[in-house]
């Protein structure tokens, strides 16, 4: 796309043209900071929003990755800024995330506001950073591209495939049953966490990067790429030479997200087999837009979408594996019936255009329309007087045998009393029973 590129409308234009003392002031402290004018005049300003931290090690390899955001900046005119936004770390933080996605979303939407940025490089992935930093830059309506961490590398245990965030689960109730020596143990925590990057397995990061890009807020194929391959560096300069773009042709978010965008997310998160946290954050970005996603529509949709993508926890293979088979644009284009593909994206092009030609290379892992791994309905909204306005169950992912069950129920009063009772051989609880806890 070409686009007249007038200086004067850049946003940065209000802080470092006017020729008053407000002005004299941001020019002179960019000044003071070894900056010479002719490295900000007249070029956006782009934001590299990097959630770094050494307690996030999903992000542990972000800090070169901005390096790499800030070539592809240069390279296409603009001025880079580095600025250090909260960082999210799942498997560091207590009591729990969730508590702080929306703080990182103030924060996102405030950064950008208050500051001389003409576009965003939005760095995040573990869990909650993604649905915070695109509801965020959606509030803040400035031209933002989100760059996901990328899965981490595949793990390895003995001749056992390990996936984190999933097989932790498995292991310690061996653990717990006194199968699991403590040198096995020890060298399944020495091995689960391969490399930096998001959990390998279909979890919440994986689901909502492959959301984000069904979205069209991240670049084509990138919500796949493995953490530390060189193709995501690659990426990562990408993101930053058409982040110069969008401030250039003034891509906002309203400028190209729709319901419709936000319902080719929801199908992507089924087709994926998707964690049902996604659902949640969904709800939260498209709330942003001021669009009510109903529990309704998910069941709708979940109804009319097969699940493809045989990743675990759903199914058997792991995030490596799907970007090896051809990613997420390979498993959209195998559903162009269902997706919205006029919907623009960040690129300025249609989903369609970017999925367009892309190639399944092993069906095993992506499956085909008349062999999928489950035919529609692998996300499910189920009532009932345990949840009477509505909850959901990723049914793919559930011992079919549970899918039907009666049972006498054990209730706990909360977490804490669950955690605490829950391997006390006094408790009467046998493979029948239903764990309920009342409030979480
Ligand atoms: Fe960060 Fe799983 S702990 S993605």
């Amino acid at each position: 796309m070409t686009t007249e590129r007038d200086p004067s409308k850049l946003r940065s234009h209000r802080w470092f043209a006017p020729d008053d003392m407000r002005s004299f002031g941001h020019r002179s402290r960019l000044k003071a900071m070894g900056f010479d004018d002719v490295d900000y005049q007249n070029r956006p300003v782009i934001g590299i929003l990097n959630t770094w931290s050494e307690l996030n090690t999903c992000h542990s390899h972000f800090k070169q990755r901005a390096d790499d955001v800030r070539r592809g900046i240069l390279q296409a005119g603009g001025f880079p800024v580095e600025i250090p936004v909260m960082s999210l770390g799942e498997m560091l933080m207590k009591p729990t995330t969730m508590l702080y996605r929306n703080l990182l979303a103030m924060e996102v939407e405030e950064v950008l506001r208050c500051h001389p940025i003409d576009a965003a490089v939005l760095m995040g992935g573990c869990d909650k950073t993604v649905p915070a930093m695109l509801m965020g830059a959606i509030s803040a309506d400035i031209p933002s591209i989100f760059l996901p961490a990328g899965p981490m590398l595949k793990a390895k245990w003995k001749d056992v495939t390990l996936g984190s965030g999933s097989d932790v689960w498995k292991y310690w109730d061996e653990r717990v049953a006194g199968n699991l020596c403590d040198s096995d143990w020890k060298g399944i925590e020495n091995c689960i966490g391969r490399s930096a990057g998001t959990c390998m397995t279909m979890g919440t990061a994986s689901t909502m990067a492959c959301a984000t890009e069904a979205m069209g807020f991240s670049l084509p194929g990138a919500a796949n790429v493995p953490s530390v391959v060189a193709e995501h560096a690659r990426l990562g300069t990408q993101t930053g030479r058409r982040a110069v773009d969008m401030a250039w042709e003034e891509l906002k978010p309203s400028t190209f997200l729709t319901s419709e965008s936000i319902d080719n997310a929801l199908m992507t998160s089924f087709a994926i087999g998707g964690s049902t946290n996604a659902i949640v954050h969904l709800i939260a970005i498209a709330g942003r837009l001021g669009i009510e996603l109903t529990l309704d529509r998910f069941d709708a949709l979940s109804r009319i979408t097969p699940v493809l993508a045989d990743i675990r926890p759903g199914g058997r293979f792991l995030m490596e594996d799907f970007f090896d088979a051809g990613g997420l644009r390979a498993m959209l284009a195998r559903m162009t019936d269902l997706l919205n593909t006029e919907c623009k994206t960040v690129t300025g092009k249609t989903l369609g255009e970017q999925i367009e030609g892309s190639e399944v290379i092993d069906n095993e892992v992506i499956r085909t329309r008349e062999n999928p791994v489950d035919p529609a309905g692998g996300t499910c909204l189920l009532k009932g007087n345990l949840a009477p306005n509505g909850c959901v169950i990723k049914s793919i992912a559930a011992d079919p045998n549970l899918l039907q069950h009666r049972g006498p129920a054990v209730v706990f009063n909360d977490y804490p009393e669950m955690k605490a009772k829950i391997h006390d051989p006094e408790i009467n609880v046998t493979a029948e029973s239903v764990l309920i806890m009342r409030s979480a």
